[in-house]
Formats: structure tokens, C-alpha cells, sequence
């Protein structure tokens, strides 16, 4: 096993003992932190394989630096922050770890839905402010959940997910496609197709499970959620994002959450991650969490293991389970076996 690898972070040990049985040479970043643009082209250099996360920025200039890498594993169902075209242009795989995540995820956008619902963010400051001082038929109303309409925008693994959790709340469901538009339909008994902009003027929770694609709509998903569309919202509906920060135009959220345009606001996510707008943090409605979407100790470790086996495979000459550019895959078959 002489292969050398980079692992770009920390990951969960049991991905980490996979590699550790599969590869001659395994160095991981000593600092829980991400890795400097200067720290992580140093590092991926002479390397057969990296195993990345969302949090690097793996371009051409990442790939030149990697010159000779079979297989770069992203630690992610989402893989925005990979250049796919650079990628394939040079014969690198690249993998990321769909399907682990997707109930843990759909967890957490109800999560989010009960918190901006129930305003359960605003009601633990309020008791930690010392300002609970009994019970009161008017403190912290927020409105139900149960009996309202549910709006998942992107109906692929995870919106789906989400879906089939609404109907112990008794609720109706509606789903959009945008960006490429995966469906699984049907699969979640009940949820019926509208067109966004009626999913929007309909729902009480607007729940958003798209991928990042570059470019405005309807082709792109970058600020599928606008001034325009929050405006068509209900003023007592709640929007929640576990996707992709750049989906929503932070500045158009926070306009509408301080006007009352909507209710109240979920976000795992942010456009410009880590930063979060700073209007943003001003509203009492909005609620706001670190991108914690797979965040479970199970979950993670199924994660690491998954990457780990990805980077493996791809090592070993083998197609790997989850490769996202087929193309390259084509192409490093040819090297191997020119005549074919
Ligand atoms: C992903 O995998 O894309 C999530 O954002 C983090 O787990």
C-alpha cells in the first residue's frame, strides 16, 4: 500500500482508521481549523489522494498543485466548493457522501421549523435575561405548526425527507424543483408539485433542500430566495435553509424579517460562510446556527467512513461508489489500459 495521502481536517476516527489500514502514508492537518490557501497547495502536493471538506476551496490552481492525485473525497453530500470541469480536465475523481446524511439533515430543518414557529431561540434568552417573571396569556405567541402547509423547495433525498416527517403533523405538503431539478416525487406519500412562486404564496413553512448551483434562476440556484420571492411570502410564514447559504440573499432576509414580511427565519447556512450578515443578527427572529444540518456523532463517522472508502477506492484503481465526474473515471481507464 504505498499510497500518500492528505486529509485537509480532523474527520471522525473511524473514517481515519479506514485510511490508516489502506494507505502507506497518511497526514492529517494538526490544527482543527481550515487549512490557509498557501497551507493547503503545500500540502496536497505529491500526494495520490486528498480527502477535502466543504470548507476548501479546491479550484485548478488546488489541482496543479496536486499534480500526479488519482482521487480528491470531499467530506460532503454538497460539493460547491470543488471545481468539477478542473477537475475531469486533468483525469481526477472526485467523490462526495450522499444519502448518510439525508435524515439527520431533515431532523434538523424541522428543527429549525419548531424553533422560528415556537420561538424557541427568543424564549431561552428571554429566561437566561432574567425575564421571565411568570406565566402570561400574551408572552412569546408564536403560531402552530401542526394542520399548516409545508413548502419544500428541491425534491431530491433530503427534501423528500422532510416531507415524510410532515404527515405526523397532520400537514399539507407541496414541493418545487429548481436548479437541476432531481425529484423523488412521489416517494413522499401526499406532496403535491406547485410552481415556486404558489409553494410561496401557500406556505406556512418554506423549507429549502437545493443545491448550490452557480447563477441566477431558473437555471442557477443563487438567490432563488429575493426581495421578490420573500415578498410573495405569507407575513406569518417562516423560511428555513439547511442547503446552501448563497441560495438566499441575506440582505432581502433580513429586510423582510425586520419589516414583519415574514415571521421568522431558520438558517444553517450563509452566504458568505463563516460571516453572517450583520442585520442578520439583529433580528429577534431569526435563527441562527453554526451549518450544524449533519451534525451527529453517528452521522459524522458514517460521513468519514464514507469518504474514507471513496478516497480508497479511487487509490486502488477502482471506480469509486460515489464519483461525481464519470468523465475523468473515462479518462484514467484509458491511461491504464490504453488499448481498450
Ligand atoms: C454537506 O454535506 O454538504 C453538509 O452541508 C455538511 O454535512
Amino acid at each position: 500500500m504505498p499510497f500518500n495521502v492528505y486529509v485537509t481536517r480532523r474527520i471522525p476516527e473511524a473514517g481515519l482508521d479506514v485510511l490508516r489500514a489502506g494507505v502507506g502514508r497518511m497526514d492529517v492537518n494538526p490544527d482543527d481549523r481550515v487549512l490557509g490557501r498557501e497551507a493547503l497547495l503545500r500540502a496536497v502536493k505529491g500526494r495520490d489522494g486528498v480527502l477535502c471538506l466543504l470548507t476548501d476551496r479546491i479550484d485548478a490552481g488546488v489541482f496543479e498543485a496536486a499534480k500526479g492525485a488519482k482521487i480528491f473525497s470531499n467530506y460532503a453530500v454538497g460539493f460547491d466548493n470543488v471545481d468539477l470541469a478542473a477537475a475531469s480536465k486533468r483525469g481526477i475523481l472526485v467523490t462526495n457522501t450522499p444519502g448518510i446524511l439525508t435524515e439527520t439533515t431533515a431532523d434538523m430543518a424541522w428543527a429549525l421549523i419548531f424553533a422560528t414557529a415556537r420561538r424557541i431561540a427568543e424564549g431561552d434568552r428571554f429566561v437566561r435575561a432574567g425575564k421571565f417573571s411568570g406565566w402570561g396569556p400574551m408572552m412569546l405567541l408564536g403560531g402552530d405548526v401542526h394542520g399548516k402547509t409545508l413548502g419544500i423547495v428541491g425534491f431530491g433525498r433530503i427534501g423528500a425527507a422532510v416531507a415524510r416527517r410532515a404527515a405526523g403533523f397532520g400537514m399539507r405538503v407541496l414541493y418545487a424543483e429548481a436548479g437541476d431539478g432531481r425529484a423523488e416525487g412521489d416517494s413522499a406519500a401526499g406532496a403535491k408539485r406547485a410552481d415556486l412562486d404558489a409553494l410561496l404564496r401557500e406556505s406556512d413553512f418554506v423549507s429549502l433542500h437545493v443545491p448550490l448551483i452557480p447563477g441566477p434562476p431558473p437555471k442557477g440556484t443563487r438567490h432563488l430566495i429575493s426581495a421578490r420571492s420573500l415578498a410573495l411570502m405569507k407575513p406569518t410564514a417562516c423560511l428555513v435553509n439547511t442547503s446552501r447559504g448563497p441560495v438566499v440573499d441575506e440582505a432581502a432576509l433580513a429586510d423582510a424579517l425586520k419589516a414583519g414580511r415574514i415571521f421568522a427565519a431558520g438558517l444553517d447556512v450563509y452566504e458568505q460562510e463563516p460571516e453572517v450578515h450583520p442585520a442578520l443578527l439583529a433580528c429577534e427572529n431569526a435563527v441562527l446556527l453554526p451549518h450544524l444540518g449533519s451534525a451527529t456523532v453517528e452521522t459524522r463517522a458514517r460521513m468519514a467512513v464514507v469518504a474514507a472508502e471513496n478516497l480508497l477506492a479511487g487509490l486502488q484503481g477502482k471506480r469509486p461508489p460515489n464519483l461525481l465526474n464519470p468523465e475523468a473515471w473515462i479518462r484514467q481507464s484509458k491511461v491504464l489500459s490504453p488499448k481498450s
